[in-house]
């Protein structure tokens, strides 16, 4: 994409460490436990495929697609779901995998949703966390890293549908044209 660019953020060894942390203290806390992975489509499709493969403890797993409005990089709060779960979370303990959350009302949204199917328990997983710009109270239970008001890209993130096949993650800026 044009106009756009990119500075490296994360690299894959970087991310890599970060999920490591997070597949440690879920298998510590998951432990004998029925987990459900619910992953929030398309972003935390990498994140789930790797940290999933990092658990040692059994998990299910499903995935939901949402769609929250709003114009550019601004959600105005109101989220529809357009895929749901298929799989039973009664009486099950779900995790959200995320990929990043930013207001907030994407998984505040799911959270109170699942909640209405009886799981035993819900928290969530991040990736990534942009805890100054929440909307919504939402706390995540297992963030990867905090991070300051940016726009990312890469490891599934995506802008416009562009970059989510990036091993790293980036943050996006103006290029800025330069006089002389
Ligand atoms: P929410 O504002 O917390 O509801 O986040 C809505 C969605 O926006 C998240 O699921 C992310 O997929 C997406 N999002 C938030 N921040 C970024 C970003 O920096 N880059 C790309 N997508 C983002
Ligand atoms: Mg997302």
């Amino acid at each position: 994409m044009e106009g756009y660019r990119l500075h490296l953020l994360l690299s894959r060894e970087q991310i890599a460490s970060l999920i490591e942390n997070l597949a440690d203290q879920i298998s510590r806390d998951y432990a004998e436990r029925e987990l459900v992975l619910v992953c929030i489509l398309k972003g935390a499709f990498m994140l789930l495929a790797d940290l999933i493969r990092q658990l040692r403890v059994p998990a299910q797993v499903d995935f939901v697609r949402l769609a929250s409005y709003g114009s550019g990089t601004k959600t105005s709060g109101r989220v529809e779901i357009t895929k749901d779960i298929e799989i039973s979370v009664e009486g099950k303990d779900v995790l959200i995998v995320e990929d990043i959350i930013d207001s907030g009302h994407t998984v505040r949204f799911l959270k109170d949703r699942l909640a209405l199917s009886k799981p035993r328990s819900v928290k969530v997983v991040a990736l990534l966390d942009k805890k100054a710009r929440r909307e919504v109270s939402l706390e995540a239970d297992y963030v990867g890293k905090e991070i300051e008001n940016l726009f990312v890209v890469g490891y599934g993130i995506d802008f416009n549908e562009s970059y989510r096949n990036l091993p790293e993650i980036y943050y996006v800026t103006p290029e800025n044209p330069k006089k002389d």
